[in-house]
């Protein structure tokens, strides 16, 4: 990382149940002491931050302390991320967004015209894409060694208290969504889901998504506060959840429990032997990749950033990829439930 970024200044704008994760994760990142700003509108929350990091310099308003800085770091329920999104672009302020980038589609297309014409670096924060594990398992799919792709299926559930500013698909479908997006290298032309809302807030509590790529790959996605989780949550206290994802290949098929950082590899397939298909596969292997604590996996993306903010390219997590496309396709989920109807997609 180049030196000069250790000494940006930057503004993490929210401080509620995942910020500590961050302030901790720009220190790991290499941001020098005393040049982190918390903003959170609650002064309990900012009381908080000051109890975990002694000195820390803290606001009230998010929108006046970006004069302070150079980049901005947006964390706050979802539903406000683009406006103080457009506030931080208006500042000409670099700038990293949590998932989901935006509630909209539009949100996300809008976003990146600004910053565009802003000229500034405007990057995702979809967690998975720095995860040891999921990065090991990309290699090998890059690699051809998974051959093609069949199915991927993931289930980021558990009981859970409902948010808020958003349902189950916004807030946590999007990880699997972009996550088999990014493994896949494709962005699905069809999208199907059931959805429901039990509590009546206006948003999923429960949702089935199935997704095919063009390549013919499915996938399938369930996600909800109702189900019975496997592990106590890293974030949210009280919540029992479960983060796994399968992948079969015509050469080999993987599972990642990432909260127990638990994976399994197997090489191998079906063979025409004695007039069936049966297996033949090889005995599970670990996936490489050490395990990483949130705050180490969130550092990864800072860095990139950081890095980008140096050199001025555009992140691969960028708001189009990160913001848009999943955007998009929860839209799609969203209307699929509620009509009944397959959507098909077009990104020409
Ligand atoms: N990547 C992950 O694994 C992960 C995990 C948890 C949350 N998140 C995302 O991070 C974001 C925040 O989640 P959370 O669980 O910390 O939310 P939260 O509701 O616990 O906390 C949000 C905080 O923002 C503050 N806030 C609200 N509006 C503000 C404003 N205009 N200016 C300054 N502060 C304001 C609130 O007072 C609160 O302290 C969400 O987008 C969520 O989806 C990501």
């Amino acid at each position: 990382m180049a030196e000069e970024v250790k000494n940006k200044r930057v503004l993490q704008i929210g401080y509620g149940a995942f910020g500590e994760v961050h302030a901790e994760a720009w220190a790991r990142a290499g941001l020098a002491a005393g040049s982190l700003l918390i903003a959170d509108t609650d002064p309990r929350a900012l009381a908080r931050a000051q109890a975990r990091f002694p000195g820390v310099h803290v606001a009230t308003d998010g929108e006046a302390a970006m004069g302070d800085v150079d980049c901005v770091d947006i964390l706050t329920p979802t539903d406000s991320h683009y406006r103080l999104a457009c506030a931080a672009i208006a500042a000409g302020r670099d700038l990293f967004i949590e998932k989901p980038m935006t509630v909209h589609a539009w949100e996300a297309l809008d976003l990146a015209r600004r910053a565009r014409e802003a000229r500034i670096v405007l990057q995702g924060g979809l967690y998975y894409r720095q995860h040891p594990k999921a990065l090991a398992l990309k290699a090998e799919i890059a690699a051809g060694r998974f051959g093609a792709l069949r199915l991927l299926t993931g289930r980021f559930a558990g009981i859970k208290r409902t948010r808020k500013d958003s349902g189950a698909l916004h807030n946590d479908a999007v990880h699997f969504i972009d996550l088999f997006n990014w493994l896949t290298g494709e962005r699905p032309r069809l999208v199907f889901a059931l959805t429901r809302d039990h509590f009546g807030r206006g948003h999923d509590d429960l949702a089935i998504l199935q997704l095919v790529y063009p390549s013919g790959t499915i996938a399938s996605i369930e996600t909800g506060y109702i189900q019975p989780g496997r592990w106590p949550d890293s974030v949210v206290p009280g919540a029992v959840t479960m983060k796994e994802i399968a992948v079969s290949g015509e050469l080999a098929i993987a599972e990642i429990d990432f909260a127990a950082e638990v994976s399994s590899l197997r090489r191998g397939g079906h063979r025409w032997q004695e007039g069936a298909w049966r297996p033949d596969y090889g005995d599970p292997e670990p996936i490489a990749g050490a395990a990483a604590s949130a705050p180490e996996v969130l550092a990864g993306h800072f860095r990139t950033f950081l890095d980008h903010v140096a050199s001025r390219e555009e992140p691969e997590c960028s708001i189009i990829d990160c913001g848009y496309v999943p955007a998009r396709i929860i839209e799609a989920a969203i209307q699929s439930a509620r009509t009944g109807q397959a959507i098909w997609l077009d990104w020409s």
